[in-house]
């Protein structure tokens, strides 16, 4: 199979030096990447920046904003059977990029963000992709109803969530435990393991 998958943040700029961004090391994407070589799939990973190596055999593209990425995803998702979006993508970007570094010299500084595009949410409808599609949840409290709500709002096949209020798990960590929601309504959760376990079992239970 061809996957494609989205990882890391995305940078927003807000003048030459600062950013906004969002807490997602790339690991659990990276780990997806890893486990879909190693069952003999043939892997597109779309990363923003991380500082992870990635794994030997994939074609990696590398982009900084939720626009480069939107494009990038529109651009290669149709050359694959299934698409998993892992990426912690900004939700808004700043509206007017100073070109200059902002002075700090008042006390306040107001910031008019515009909204990102949704990319999984645009896979169906505006990319025309009709291959398996998986979005990531990442959510801090009413997992369950969050995760089907997304599910059906982002006309996924399966969404995987995770409860990122744990400190055990999530950010920034080697482990993970998650929940796979899928579109025929079962819910399978995966016990705490690596990232690496975490994946092979999603790969393999997705594909
Ligand atoms: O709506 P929320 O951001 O929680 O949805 C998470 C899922 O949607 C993840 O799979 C994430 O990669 C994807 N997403 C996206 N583009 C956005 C926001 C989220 O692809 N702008």
């Amino acid at each position: 199979m061809r996957i494609l998958i989205t990882a890391g943040p995305t940078r927003e700029p807000i003048d030459p030096v600062r950013y906004l961004s969002n807490r997602s090391s790339g690991k659990m994407g990276y780990a997806l990447a890893k486990q879909a070589i190693a069952l003999g799939h043939e892997v597109t990973l779309i990363s923003g920046p991380v500082s992870i190596e990635p794994p030997e055999g994939i074609e990696i593209i590398r982009v900084e904003t939720a626009d480069k990425m939107f494009d990038a995803v529109k651009a290669k998702i149709n050359d694959g059977d299934m698409a998993i979006f892992c990426a912690a993508v900004s939700d808004y970007r700043v509206a007017d990029i100073a070109d200059e570094k902002i002075k700090k010299d008042s006390n306040t500084l107001t910031l008019t963000l515009i909204k990102n595009p949704d990319i999984l949410g645009s896979a169906r409808k505006d990319f025309g992709f009709s291959g398996t599609l998986v979005g990531f949840a990442a959510e801090t409290e009413n997992i369950d109803t969050n995760a089907r709500e997304k599910l059906e709002r982002k006309d996924c096949d399966f969404i995987v969530a995770n409860d990122v209020s744990r400190s055990d798990i999530g950010f920034d960590r080697d482990a993970n435990e998650v929940v796979i929601y899928s579109k025929d309504g079962s819910a399978t959760r995966l016990e705490l393991a690596s990232k690496d376990e975490i994946s092979r079992q999603i790969i393999e239970r997705i594909s």
